[in-house]
């Protein structure tokens, strides 16, 4: 396990998300496989999630909308993160095509990272920021629907397709990177993979308690490199794979469950957009306000798990 300390100067200037175009809903599910809504909803907390598209096409959407929000010119980002677990091609890298449809003339790569990946992007993006880099857009796009196995009722009953995406800017002054932390254990591979050509496999049951206990450690030692505790964090916004995994870490870290930012019961499991998704939204409802501390936190397959602890300021607004 890996903690780092220390703050990164930078902000948060723009922000985005698109999802799939079509709507499947539990009751979609329910008509081909032996499920119900019932079923799904208590035990996931997921009513429809949304299909369709390509991994680079949704990127270039959320781009697109977060570079506008930014009010930056393309050809002024520096380099371009794409978190992805589901590309368009196994070669080259899908940040290529985005790279090319957004008009930007930078650097670009790919982060698998799984569910995990759009934070391990975004402390990467603050690590390029302290180099130097002023400008740089991170995304994270999923089509996870092609990689479903839609005859298999404990896995197709959670995936969605979408994509989130922000732009980061460096600043002079204090950091709005507070503390973050990234870990992998890679021994527990088998509880969810999916072969190339494949599909995705997954002991569910497994992955739930890993979920739990790798999410809690990991936003733990984020707070504790940013010399925070659970009660100065505003908003959690973690990632959106069933509301008993959000519930169950937000009782173990002693933060109340109405801190938790939630999607999922619109999108389902987007996989690395599913965070940037969740900020998405609660930006937009004017939930988080200047000042306040939020905490992201995901896990996925790897298994890895990430944190980062983000400060607001007016300096995002
Ligand atoms: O991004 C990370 C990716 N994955 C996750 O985070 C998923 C983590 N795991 C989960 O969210 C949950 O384990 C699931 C939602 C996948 C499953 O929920 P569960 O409460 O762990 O159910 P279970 O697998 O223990 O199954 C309980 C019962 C079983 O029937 P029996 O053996 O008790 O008769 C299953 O066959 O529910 C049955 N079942 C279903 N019934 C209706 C499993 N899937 C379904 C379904 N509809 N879709």
């Amino acid at each position: 396990m890996s903690i780092r300390t220390g703050n990164s100067e930078g902000k948060i200037t723009g922000w985005g998300m698109a999802l799939g175009p079509e709507t499947i809903t539990n009751d979609d599910l329910a008509s081909r496989m032996d499920t119900s809504n019932e079923w799904i909803l208590e035990r996931t907390g997921i009513s429809e999630r949304r299909i369709g598209g390509t991994t680079a096409g949704l990127a270039v959407e959320a781009g697109q909308t977060a570079l506008e929000m930014a009010g930056c010119n393309a050809k002024d980002i520096d380099l371009l993160i794409l978190a992805t677990t589901t590309p368009d091609d196994q070669i080259p890298a899908t940040s290529g095509m985005v790279q090319h449809q957004l008009g930007l003339q930078c650097g670009a790569m790919d982060i698998n990272a799984a569910c995990s990946g759009f934070v391990y992007s975004l402390v990467t993006g603050f690590g390029f920021l302290k180099l130097g880099y002023k400008k740089i857009l991170i995304i994270g796009s999923e089509t996870l629907s092609r990689f479903t196995d839609w005859e298999d009722r404990s896995t197709a009953i959670l995936f969605g397709d979408g994509a989130g995406a922000v732009v980061i800017e460096a600043q002079e002054g204090d950091g709005y990177l507070r503390g973050w932390d990234l870990n992998c254990e890679g021994s527990l591979r088998d509880i969810l993979y999916a072969e190339v050509g494949g599909t995705i496999v997954m002991a569910g049951k497994e992955v739930f308690r890993k979920a739990v206990l790798a999410m809690t450690e990991s936003a733990k030692s984020s707070m504790t490199a940013a010399g925070l505790s659970p009660s100065d964090i505003s908003y959690v916004i973690p990632h959106q794979a069933n509301i008993r995994i959000i519930e169950s870490s937000m009782k173990r870290l002693g933060i109340a469950k109405d801190r938790a930012v939630s999607v999922l019961h619109k999108t389902g499991n987007n996989s690395s957009a599913s965070i940037p998704i969740a900020l998405f939204e609660a930006l937009n409802d004017g939930r988080i306000k200047s000042g306040d501390i939020l905490l992201l936190v995901g896990f996925g397959a790897g298994m890895t798990s990430a944190s980062a602890v983000v400060q607001w300021g007016e300096a995002n607004e």
